[in-house]
């Protein structure tokens, strides 16, 4: 068993057109998973090797040479974003919360800690942040997000500004688009979004002791986020892709006259913009400087339905079959891995492997527990394993220590999981 190596294989590229067992032989895909991970007991969360360097090379491609920013809340293990960031074209961190960004930030005899840890949301954890201030490496590594005044004040408040280092910070744009009939559109994230409140708050920025304006991020969670091809709703479809390339232009506009203030008001080092589904839009736009992205690498069904692009299922987690409560159906012991956001069907796991086999209605995925129904059931023993996938990426990570990285029905890494290093942030 070794190290994680994600290089990326060519021959399994796209534009090669290597062989993807994932597309071509689903059931030997995930049988060969389920091969490698015999020993293990059940619930075991997996990886197939060649599955992730072809998300891997997916993503580099997609983003058109241009740096991408790895969004560790859709990894969460730390070995697996130090492999990435070991690939070229791969630099800094997106991080989802301070003590977090901390963490990654710091060096250790064991590792190097990363240079570049950009924490994505505000933060009013005083405690994360005064640790962070007390820590001169940290400091000069972390960038902190702001889209409020207020929140300079939070960070005063952890640690008067005579008292500390001057910070990093970042300012979050809105993103988000007001469609014509559909309305808003995107996340409720930053309250900034015209020029002027951009360049109030960079100034109001400058004119405070103790921070430095460093960088812009802009997400464009509408774009990034949804998928643009549905093969049940094509008329939903099409409109989602009408209001993207609408929302698209929008920002690209908007942002544009918004850096221009700014770069009179600070020396920006960098523009953050995008997600896994907006990456070559973001390549595209000379403004953008480092595109974030994660999901892509573990490739959750959340990401199935993207026009341009289909990142390989690289994840998937096992349970074991307990129970006959008739002979077409199966219970599996656990299964209630749901994705967060808005509830409904897309965010429950799919069971994948065997094939033919479904959650039912009245009980979806359940806490302990979690029926499956079909006429493929009534050939599984018990004590087999049934596989899933989730609908988001990072969040499997939360149930278990670690993840087999699978190659070939063997073992070839063990990944630890930020559950397992005993960190749990959100
Ligand atoms: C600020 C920000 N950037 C980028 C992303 C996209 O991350 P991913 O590509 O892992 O979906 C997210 C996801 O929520 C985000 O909050």
């Amino acid at each position: 068993m070794g190290a994680i190596d994600l290089s990326p294989v060519p021959s399994l590229g796209e534009r090669a057109g290597g062989e993807r067992r994932w597309e071509t032989d689903p059931e030997a895909y995930w049988a060969t998973i389920d091969a490698a991970t015999t020993g293990l007991d059940a619930p075991v969360l997996a990886a197939d090797l060649d599955a992730l360097r072809f998300n891997t090379e997916q993503l580099l491609r997609r983003a058109g040479g241009k740096p991408i920013r790895v969004a560790s809340k859709s990894l969460r293990s730390r070995p697996v974003l130090d492999a990435l960031l070991a690939v070229d074209g791969y630099a800094g961190v997106l991080a989802y919360d301070v003590a977090e960004a901390h963490w990654l930030a710091v060096s250790t005899p064991e590792r190097p800690g990363c240079p570049d840890v950009l924490v994505a949301y505000p933060s009013a954890d005083l405690g994360a942040i005064a640790a962070l201030a007390a820590d001169p490496e940290a400091a000069a590594r972390v960038t902190l997000m702001i889209d409020d005044a207020a929140q300079l004040d939070l960070i005063d408040a952890a640690v008067p500004p005579s008292r500390r280092p001057d910070l990093r910070v970042c300012l979050d744009i809105d993103a988000s688009y007001r469609a014509p009939a559909l309305g808003f559109m995107g996340v409720r994230r930053s309250p900034v979004r015209t020029r002027a409140e951009a360049s109030v708050l960079a100034v109001t920025i400058g004119g405070r002791r103790g921070f430095t304006l460093v960088g812009v991020m802009t997400y464009d969670a509408q774009i990034a986020g949804v998928g643009d091809r549905s093969l049940h709703r094509p008329g939903a479809a099409a409109i989602v892709r009408a209001m993207q390339g609408a929302s698209w232009d929008e920002l690209v506009a908007r942002r544009g006259e918004i850096l221009t203030d700014l770069r009179r008001i600070a020396d920006l080092e960098f523009v953050n913009g995008g997600g896994t589904g907006s990456l070559e839009r973001n390549a595209a736009d000379p403004n953008v400087t480092d595109i974030a992205a994660g999901s892509g690498l573990y490739g959750p069904t959340l990401f199935d339905d993207y026009s341009h692009f289909t990142p390989a299922p690289a994840m998937g987690f096992g349970l074991a079959v307990t129970r006959r409560p008739a002979p077409d159906t199966i219970t599996c012991h656990g299964g209630g891995w749901i994705a967060s956001g808005p509830a409904g069907s897309g965010r429950v796991p799919t069971p994948v492997w065997p094939a033919g086999l479904h959650l039912l209605g009245r009980e979806g995925a359940g806490e302990v527990q979690t029926p499956l129904h079909g006429d493929r059931a009534r050939r599984i023993p018990l004590g087999d394993r049934v596989w899933f996938r989730h609908a988001k990426a990072g969040e499997p990570c939360e149930h278990v220590n670690e993840f087999v990285i699978a190659k070939d029905g063997g073992v070839e890494a063990t990944a630890v999981t930020y559950r397992g290093e005993g960190k749990a942030f959100l």
